[in-house]
């Protein structure tokens, strides 16, 4: 691991990172100035020392005030045209740095858009998060330094070895040069150690900032299971192998440092040893000797600098690596290379598809569909099931492993996603307003749409007046527009619209919405997609009975399929869920609901009680929970049975090790908890909103009064109790 990272550190520092590169050589030209008028401060510098030799051998000891006036006037015209050229550079340059880094950030942003969704999913957002804030910022704030640590004592030492040979005989020129690199062996076993501490120190800040990231996304979860400890401790753990890195990289950084300076003052004891010899030796003149010393120790200074911004150079560097990493990952080729798709004419289909987003565990397998052009297809299914997962295939989000998707026929793999998405508009559950002006956000369905274009868009979504009516009209910012579950979802559906698409998919557009808006807006969706092809996604299935293909998934497999009518008439699945949801009538406002006598028959433990069937729907009273609520936990007396009216749940059940496991989700139409109805038993089971829900909820107090009327009943309801019990 070390030995690889040691390795790949001295390959930024030997071979160009390329793609930053790249990038940073566009802004080039101001560079090609900065270097030599640093190259002018070094030598005007250099003047400055060589100026001891003047003035002593020359002026001070001969005598000669004239020649003091006039090296003294040399001396003040260099100074101050250092200082100029300098003030003058460090404006150039700051500038050439802001632009330069702006570039990168550019670079990065750019591309991180075009990665594919699977990169994504493998490193998490905080890792383009990280290289982009963190690791520019590394590479910045070496930048803005590094004329000054860097480039300007580089040119030094090189100005200073060349009065070297002019002072001395060139035998000891030769050996005062020679004599540096020994200063740099310490650091030079040192130096690739320290890089690849470094690195890895970066990467440990990216772990922290995952867990950062998922902790502060899954709040809401975390709540609801009191899971602060657990999450609390997996960040410390990151944070403690950040600590113990940071503190790594840092001792090898001052390492560096530390045994070049001993080096350089040891190397300077000798050389001024034998210069003072030969000085006393009047083989050197006392000019020529304190012109040494100076030029030496200049010299042994600007090695110093250099060594001192090795380890910031060693944290850029292994920064640097990381964004070109990034820049280095290919992009979604899919997105442009392939052929232009063409309108849809006879259908979008599955073939044979199986797919999985870890390759090992399938969520769709073999399936086979069939949209025909300019038909409102459903695809409905439990939870989990794999609708969603059927539209990021056609979409091609994601490929599948097995099979094809086909369009009029044609593997859509041969052409390019961008051309085959700009033919989709998308409405999902939660659409995400930008903050910018309600145009701007209808607007980025197909950003050269003409104003004319987004209103008649807003119009087809309906939401037109509503926008007019704002004090500021389509200029109104979203946030300062209080607009309802309803109104974003309309925002969001003329954002799809605006793109005159053939196909309209829409992923639980309308499930989060109470009745009446939801009625309302699948009308709306309905005149919309007129003359498109439509696919709807949906646990709901009163809002796809009028579809002219419902699909029926179940784990990832297409089980039926046909029209609401011959689906009931089928008398499988589909039939089955359309009983459970449809016993159930919600409220315009979904604020109630109640149940019908009939949809209780198809509870076993319930059926029993067949004539008081009326009387127990009575007894049902409703309940809400906000998503990330916990409704039932594990452990806890249960004494309520659940009808879920809307809405989304989770069931897990917690693990002897204390870790939850998710046992499954349950949705509109679904029941949990019928066996508090009889005992008071501890739940075996944390059910958790995911979305915002509506239950009915009958109390084991009001079912065993009913039972006690009916006493034939009572050892029905316990026989299917026992049998429930056994079989968990
Ligand atoms: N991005 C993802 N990465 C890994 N697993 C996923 C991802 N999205 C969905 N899944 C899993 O795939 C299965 C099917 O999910 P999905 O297609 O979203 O179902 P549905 O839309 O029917 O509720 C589920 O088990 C879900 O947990
Ligand atoms: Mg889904």
């Amino acid at each position: 691991m070390t030995e690889r990272l040691t390795r790949a550190v001295r390959d930024v520092l030997t071979r160009p990172p390329r793609h930053v590169a790249g990038v940073v050589a566009r802004e080039r030209a101001i560079l090609a100035l900065v270097v030599p008028l640093a190259f002018l401060e070094a030598a005007l510098d250099g003047m400055l020392t060589l100026s001891y030799r003047f003035l002593i051998d020359r002026a001070i000891v001969p005598g000669d005030r004239r020649a003091l006036v006039a090296i003294l006037a040399v001396l003040a015209a260099a100074v101050a045209g250092a200082a100029g050229l300098a003030l003058w550079r460090d404006r150039v340059y700051v500038r050439w740095v802001a632009r330069a880094v702006a570039a990168v950030r550019s670079a990065i942003f750019d591309h991180a858009q075009r990665l594919p969704v699977s990169y994504y999913a493998a490193h998490g957002s905080g890792d383009v998060r990280s290289r982009l804030s963190s690791d520019v910022a590394w590479l910045e704030a070496w930048l803005v330094g590094a004329v000054n640590t860097l480039l300007l004592p580089a040119l030094s030492v090189l100005v200073g070895m060349a009065l070297l040979v002019y002072l001395l005989p060139w035998q000891m020129a030769v050996a005062g040069i020679l004599i540096w690199p020994l200063a740099l062996i310490g650091p030079r076993i040192v130096a690739p150690r320290a890089g690849a501490a470094a690195y890895e120190q970066k990467a440990a800040e990216t772990a922290l900032l995952g867990e950062a990231d998922e902790a502060l996304a899954a709040h809401r979860v975390i709540k609801a299971y009191e899971l602060f400890d657990a999450v609390g401790a997996r960040f410390d753990a990151a944070l403690g192998t950040l600590s113990a890195r940071l503190a790594r990289a840092g001792r090898l950084a001052t390492l560096v440092e530390r045994t070049t300076v001993i080096s350089i003052y040891l190397v300077q004891v000798a050389a001024i040893a034998v210069a003072g010899d030969l000085a006393y030796e009047r083989q050197l003149s006392l000019g020529a000797f304190i012109a040494f010393i100076t030029v030496f120790w200049s010299l042994g200074w600007s090695i110093v600098v250099l060594a001192r911004s090795a380890p910031s150079l060693v944290a850029a560097a292994a920064s640097v690596r990381r964004v070109d990493e990034l820049l280095a990952e290919p992009a979604d080729s899919a997105e442009t290379g392939g052929d232009a798709a063409p309108a849809i004419r006879d259908s979008l289909a599955l073939d044979g598809v199986t797919f999985g987003y870890d390759p090992g565990r399938p969520v769709l397998r073999d399936a086979s569909l069939r949209i025909p052009r300019g038909a409102y297809v459903a695809i409905v299914g439990p939870s989990g099931s794999g609708k969603s997962s059927v539209l990021n295939l056609l979409a091609r989000f994601y490929e599948p492993q097995q099979g094809a998707v086909r369009l009029d026929g044609a593997d859509i793999r041969r052409y390019s996603t961008r051309t085959l998405r700009a033919r989709m508009g998308f409405v999902f559950q939660d659409s995400v307003l930008f903050s910018a002006s309600v145009r701007d956000n209808v607007r980025l369905g197909r950003l050269d749409a003409t104003d004319a274009d987004v209103e008649a868009a807003a119009r087809a979504a309906e939401i037109h007046d509503f926008v007019t009516s704002l004090p500021r009209g389509y200029d109104t910012p979203v946030s300062a527009a209080t607009l309802s579950g309803g109104q974003r979802q309309r925002l969001a559906i003329a954002r799809a619209l605006v793109r005159d698409p053939a196909v309209l998919v829409l992923d639980e557009a309308t499930a989060a919405l109470d009745p009446v808006a939801e009625a309302a807006i699948n009308a709306t969706l309905r005149r919309a997609g007129r003359g498109r092809t439509t696919i709807a996604v949906t646990h709901r299935l009163g809002t796809v009975v009028d579809a002219d293909l419902i699909l029926v998934l179940r784990d990832g497999r297409i089980v039926e399929q046909g029209t609401h009518g011959a689906l009931l008439a089928l008398d499988g699945e589909y039939a089955g869920m359309w009983r459970r949801q449809e016993g159930i009538t919600v409220s315009g406002d979904g604020n109630t609901a109640q149940v019908r006598p009939q949809r209780l028959e198809l509870n076993p433990m319930l059926r029993p009680l067949a004539g008081q069937l009326g009387t127990l729907a009575t007894r049902f009273v409703a309940r809400r929970a906000a998503a990330g609520e916990v409704v039932v936990r594990q452990g806890d007396p249960g004494d309520r049975f659940y009808l879920i009216v809307r809405g989304v749940v989770t069931v897990t059940r917690e693990q002897p090790t204390g870790q939850p496991v998710e046992l499954g989700r349950l949705a509109d139409g679904d029941e949990f908890g019928e066996l508090a109805l009889l005992r008071d038993a501890p739940r075996n089971a944390t059910v958790t909103a995911r979305t915002d829900c509506l239950f009915l909820t009958l109390s084991r107090a009001d079912f065993l009064a009913l039972l006690e009327q009916a006493p034939d009943a009572r050892a029905h309801v316990e026989a299917v109790a026992r049998a429930r019990l056994a079989g968990s």
